[in-house]
């Protein structure tokens, strides 16, 4: 047995002629190699099983299967379709050559051996079978190699991935801490408006009110002095038959006969004057509700009077200024738990808004048909059992479509600097939205009219039972 150092490799010799194997296996083992012997074809296939064979030499013509068979069953089985075969075949059969070659022998050597060119032709091939097997197992590195390319690149794009999806999260908070940030300038701006607003109107209704409590106090009795004064200076008519000639002069001269029917109309306006200063004081109080800074339970009609008491003037016709018409149509509502103050404030930006868009409508007729009087329409309605809705609508110029989605912004306003704030609605979608948990939306069609619409809650829920109430609400 040679070492595996100086072995240029196994053989096996597949011939039924004991002469030929005996030469052959002769000169192999001389020239280095390990040879390996058989028969037959059968037995050249059992021993494949357990000799590794780096080349096989067949005989063609054999006892039992021919070389030729012998060949393909090699060929067939995984194990041994890689070891090349030399035919043995005699020196004119030009058909067995080529019928070798074709089941897959990659030569052939002719009988009788000519020693020196099989071994030539041996190594040969064992060298080409080698170079096949280096690459071979290139050809597997690189394909080991293109695979762990291909896992990194995509683990790479994984990575990518996550990476994008990790900025575009960052992002996401980014602008909703932003849009937190510009909500809570809003609010405080609007906190630090609303109580020095709230605390000044409060302050003027508690100060007008103890002066004109006084006098509406007096004018009863004012009243009934007077009767008095009247009904005395006519006692003295009746039974004097001659008033002293200086009490005559004097009742002329101021018209006695007018002043005494006078005197009680005067009196009588006076006391409605004064009514109507003690409803306005009462609605700035109502309206500011300075000390109802909690949720309070209320009739909101008297809200939204109250709101339209304090703007009557406006709502009046003046130069430029065409009368508006206010239309209401209120329905049967429940008390509402709210925050009256904040709400109140809510009325009076949307009515505010809606005089301003008819003044503007005002000033371009031809936006509107002008035989349309200028019309603010109010309608509430309990839409569910806890769901109010309040509509707001004017017959103004509208609102371009472009800018409907950013009146809710704050400081978005198209009125002229001193005019607006841009604050109005984005304070009052803030109460409706975040402190009553309510919805305030807004139709618009340009040169037909808005209108706001104000879904409230009955009562305010907490966040968990308010997702469930909205749902509600989606279903009306
Ligand atoms: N009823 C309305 N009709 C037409 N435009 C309106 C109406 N209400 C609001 N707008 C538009 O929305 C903008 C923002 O309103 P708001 O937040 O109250 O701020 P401001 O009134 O100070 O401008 C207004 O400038 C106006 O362009
Ligand atoms: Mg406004």
């Amino acid at each position: 047995m040679l070492s595996q150092k100086t072995c240029k490799g196994s053989i096996l010799i597949v011939d039924d002629n004991p002469t030929n194997l005996e030469v052959l296996s002769d000169t192999l083992t001389a020239a280095g190699f390990q040879v390996a012997v058989a028969l037959d074809g059968e037995t050249a296939l059992e021993q494949v099983q357990y000799y590794q064979a780096d080349l096989i030499i067949l005989d063609v013509m054999m006892p039992g299967i021919d070389g030729f068979e012998t060949c393909k069953r090699l060929k067939a089985n995984p194990l041994t379709r890689d070891i090349p075969i030399i035919f043995a075949t005699a020196l004119s059969d030009t058909t067995n050559k080529v019928t070798g070659l074709s089941v897959g022998a990659v030569d052939y050597v002719t009988k009788p051996f000519q020693c020196e060119e099989v071994l030539a032709r041996i190594q040969i091939h064992l060298k080409l079978r080698n170079l096949d097997k280096i690459l071979e197992t290139q050809n597997l590195l690189l394909k080991q190699e293109i695979q762990q390319r291909k896992i990194a690149e995509s683990l790479l794009q994984k990575l990518n991935q996550e990476l994008e999806q990790r900025v575009s999260y960052r992002t996401i908070e980014l602008s909703e801490a932003l849009q937190k940030l510009e909500q809570t300038q809003v609010q405080l701006v609007h906190n630090e408006k609303m109580s020095s607003l709230g605390r000044l109107v409060a302050g003027v209704a508690h100060e007008i009110n103890n002066p004109v409590n006084f006098i509406y106090g007096n004018l009863n009795y004012a009243m009934e002095y007077n009767q008095c004064l009247l009904t005395l200076l006519e006692l003295c008519q009746e039974n004097f038959s001659s008033l002293p000639s200086e009490i005559q002069l004097y009742l002329k001269k101021v018209d006695f006969d007018y002043l005494k029917q006078d005197m009680p109309k005067l009196l009588s306006s006076m006391r409605i004057g004064t009514e109507r200063i003690c409803e306005i004081v009462l609605s700035l109080r109502k309206f500011s509700r300075l000390d109802e800074a909690d949720k309070k339970i209320v009739d909101i009609h008297e809200g939204i009077e109250s709101t339209l008491l304090i703007l009557q003037e406006q709502l009046k016709g003046r130069a430029n200024h065409p009368e508006i018409r206010v239309i209401k149509e209120y329905g049967e509502l429940p008390l509402i738990e709210c925050y009256v103050g904040q709400l109140n404030q809510v009325f009076m930006n949307l009515l505010t808004n809606a005089i301003d868009a008819l003044d503007e409508q005002n000033s371009r007729p031809y936006l509107v048909n002008n035989a349309e009087p200028a019309t603010i329409q109010i309608r509430t309605q309990r839409v569910h059992q806890d769901w109010v809705k309040i509509c707001i609508a004017d017959n103004g110029s509208g609102i371009p479509a472009d800018l409907q989605p950013k009146v809710f912004d704050p400081f978005f306003t198209t009125k002229p600097v001193g005019k607006g704030t841009g604050l109005g609605l984005s304070i009052s979608h803030q109460i409706i939205v975040e402190k009553h948990q309510g919805q305030l939306l807004c139709h618009s069609e340009l040169g037909k009219g808005t209108e706001f619409v104000i879904n409230l809650p009955c009562k305010i829920k907490h966040d968990h039972q308010q997702k469930q109430n909205l749902e509600i609400l989606q279903t009306i």
